[in-house]
């Protein structure tokens, strides 16, 4: 195991009717940005909930923050605060929201323009304004962590950056929020949450062991209840265990002490910054023909995973091909389409543009060992179609 500090400073505030909490937990006297999405906080409840929460506090509220955040909306957010001196963001909403929040908070006082936080991933200077959230749709696991993911519009890049200052304070997840989810977004939810696990535990055994009995225990939470959940969104047992999955599947724990491989995630990105398909489906579509590319180094812990996960029998590489298979399977389960082609006609210049955008990037050795190619990302590319 290699070495590592652990550091999860949010207040996780998890249960039914905590949304009532807030009060505690943001100080007396502050000037909030209540920062949403499209609306589906009015739909459900959830606005009245909060804004009752917070009798007395002066609120701005800031809607509109659109799925994978538009760097030009949140840079809006930034004016109000400036023009009105607020001292502290509430984020109301899913990953986008918080994603949004986060980058808002930094932005407000950096010097410099924002936007290099993104594309040159310029240091975090001046004091960021303090923030909390209210999660709507467990997913991203960024309640809990400290990453962020924008997308630039004007360039149709979608970039991410972190670091400590971007935990949330604290974190209210009602499972009971999530009752009007549409299915699609329960869909997405579950396959994000999955492959935030495999991203950190499928390279190669690395004597972690409790790490891969937590993933493991992870990925078999959300192949029980994943399809129950989608179904059944008010059942309190699924949608508890539903949330508390997918914070522990990116809170910063499985990828202590390990190396890990995030290149799932790289090549989807682009996959939603060309064509608009959800983040989950991205990884749906992508995941797969990785792990097929990369079979050779990924086979010992692909057979740990077959057996484990799906108790498979057989020899090693057998038992290897068929846990890939059965990862589709899980995720046309899931509702996931996992071909390119099925989202878009115009999938074939896709390869190319990645494979160049990564060279331009100096992204030409990811993956565990560093071996993940410009060459072998335009064959996962392409293997997708
Ligand atoms: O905007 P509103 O009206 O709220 O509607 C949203 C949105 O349309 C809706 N929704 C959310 N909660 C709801 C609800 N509808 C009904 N009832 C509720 N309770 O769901 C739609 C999708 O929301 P969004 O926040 O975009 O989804 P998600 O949570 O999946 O977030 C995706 C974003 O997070 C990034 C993704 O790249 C993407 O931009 N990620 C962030 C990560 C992180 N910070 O660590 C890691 C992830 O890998 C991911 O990259
Ligand atoms: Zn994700």
């Amino acid at each position: 195991m290699q070495n590592f500090e652990l550091f999860t400073p949010t207040n996780y505030i998890f249960g039914k009717g905590q949304i009532e909490k807030l009060s505690k937990v943001i100080p007396q006297g502050a000037k909030i940005l209540l920062a949403y999405g499209g609306g589906s906080i009015f739909k459900n409840g959830v606005h009245e909930q909060v804004i009752k929460s917070l009798e007395g506090y002066e609120i701005v509220e800031f809607g509109g923050i659109e799925p994978n955040p538009h760097f030009e909306t949140l840079m809006k957010a930034v004016e109000v605060i400036k023009e009105k001196n607020l001292d502290f963001i509430l984020a109301v909403g899913g990953g986008s929201v918080i994603d949004g929040v986060k980058f808002i908070s930094v932005a407000v006082n950096f010097e410099g323009n924002p936007i290099d936080l993104l594309q040159k991933k310029a240091p975090i200077t001046g004091t960021p304004v303090p923030f909390g959230t209210v999660l709507t749709l467990p997913a991203t696991g960024s309640e809990m962590n400290s990453s962020t993911v924008v997308t630039i519009a004007k360039t149709q890049e979608k970039l991410s950056f972190g670091g400590p200052a971007l935990y949330p304070q604290f974190s209210v997840c009602d499972p009971t929020t999530i009752a009007s989810l549409p299915k699609r977004q329960i869909e997405n939810g579950i396959v994000d949450a999955f492959t935030h696990v495999m991203e950190q535990y499928m390279t190669y055994p690395q004597d972690a062991y409790l790490q891969d009995r937590i993933a493991e225990g992870i990925l078999q939470t959300l192949i029980e209840i994943g399809p129950k959940v989608v179904e059944n969104p008010s059942d309190y047992k699924l949608a508890s265990n539903f949330m508390w999955s997918c914070t522990m599947a990116l809170n910063g724990l499985l990828n202590k002490g390990v190396i890990t491989d995030w290149t799932t995630h790289m090549i989807g990105h682009e996959l939603t910054a060309l064509y608009g398909i959800d983040h989950a489906r991205t990884l749906a579509i992508i995941a797969p023909n990785l792990y097929t590319v990369m079979f050779e180094t990924k086979k010992e812990k692909l057979t740990q995973y077959g057996k484990r996960i799906f108790n498979l029998t057989g020899s090693d590489d057998e038992i290897a091909k068929e846990a890939i298979n059965k990862t589709v399977e899980f995720f046309h389960l899931m509702g996931m389409d996992t071909k390119l082609s099925e989202y878009t006609e115009d999938y074939k210049k896709s390869a190319d543009f990645i494979v160049e955008r990564f060279e331009n990037r100096g992204w030409k050795a990811l993956g565990e060992k560093q071996n993940i190619t410009p060459e072998k990302v335009h064959k996962i590319v392409e293997a997708s179609y």
